[in-house]
């Protein structure tokens, strides 16, 4: 039996030294063979501190993608740069955005992205959101609302491809696959308090480019299961896109950071 810990959005930048030691605690009481973080981990100045007092304290192989927060006052390129080089000095840690198909078990796989809200579910153009996002990211800060669409939807595309670089690789190698992701793929994922996002929060809370990806793959490899994880709405839900795919998002609360769950694996 291999027992995995999934956590996300567990914003530990916002917490007191008191309640990191307690999830961290809570990851190492648990027992686990690895962890699995969805994003949402700090922000750009703090990430790398953060990620070691983890990996330090938690004492399990740590495997992450990295969410919108995690790029505040920073630059994406930068931050996942940095996160890259983190895992080359730090054997126990994987940043799924960067990695190649790993094994869990012998019948079962994992990939991973950070993935981008890319404003194509729901109607940007009308949509009056203005995310954090847009002022606290560099690269998004230049942008008025026109520009930074085609560049929401860059960001998707490259989460896409990363997807279909390695996806079809682990479904046909493996029973079941795990992807683990920090935005809904799909505007069913995409859970605001029981009820899916509407086109006015879609736009900022979907990856239709991951989502169009993983259906496509899942469609070719009809006998694995694949399970997606992510987050990003602190809201939780489940939704089954086709008879091989579930998505699980999960719910997170700012200062409680915890395991979403323990996933028991043979
Ligand atoms: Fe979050
Ligand atoms: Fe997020």
């Amino acid at each position: 039996m291999t027992r995995i810990g999934w956590a996300t959005d567990i914003h530990l930048s916002v917490c007191t030294d008191e309640i990191r030691q307690q999830f961290y605690d809570e990851v190492r009481l648990t027992n686990v063979d690895a962890l699995w973080i969805g994003g949402d981990i700090g922000e750009a100045d703090n990430i790398e501190d953060l990620l070691t007092e983890l990996l330090t304290a938690v004492e399990t192989k740590v495997y992450f993608v990295l969410g919108n927060h995690d790029f505040y006052f920073g630059s994406i390129h930068k931050v996942r740069e940095a996160a890259s080089q983190f895992c080359e000095r730090f054997e126990n840690a994987v940043y799924l955005s960067c990695s190649q198909v790993q094994e869990v078990t012998p019948g079962i796989g994992l990939v991973g992205h950070d993935g981008w809200a890319d404003g194509r579910f729901g109607n940007y153009e009308t949509s009056m959101i203005m995310m954090n996002d847009y002022r606290h990211i560099q690269e998004l800060s230049r942008f008025g609302k026109l520009e930074r669409w085609d560049y929401l939807k860059e960001q998707g595309d490259l989460a896409a491809s990363h997807l279909r670089e390695v996806l079809p690789e682990a479904m046909q190698r493996y029973g079941e696959v795990y992807v683990v992701t920090h935005v809904p793929p799909l505007q069913d994922a995409c859970w605001y308090e029981g009820q899916t996002a509407d086109d006015q929060w879609a736009p900022h809370f979907t990856c239709k480019a991951v989502g169009d990806a993983l259906l496509e793959v899942a469609a070719q490899y009809r006998d694995t299961k694949l399970s997606v994880l992510c987050g990003h709405t602190h809201s939780p839900g489940i939704c089954h896109p086709a008879p091989n795919v579930t998505i699980y998002t999960d719910g997170a609360e700012y200062e409680h950071p915890r395991l979403s769950r323990v996933i028991e694996l043979e």
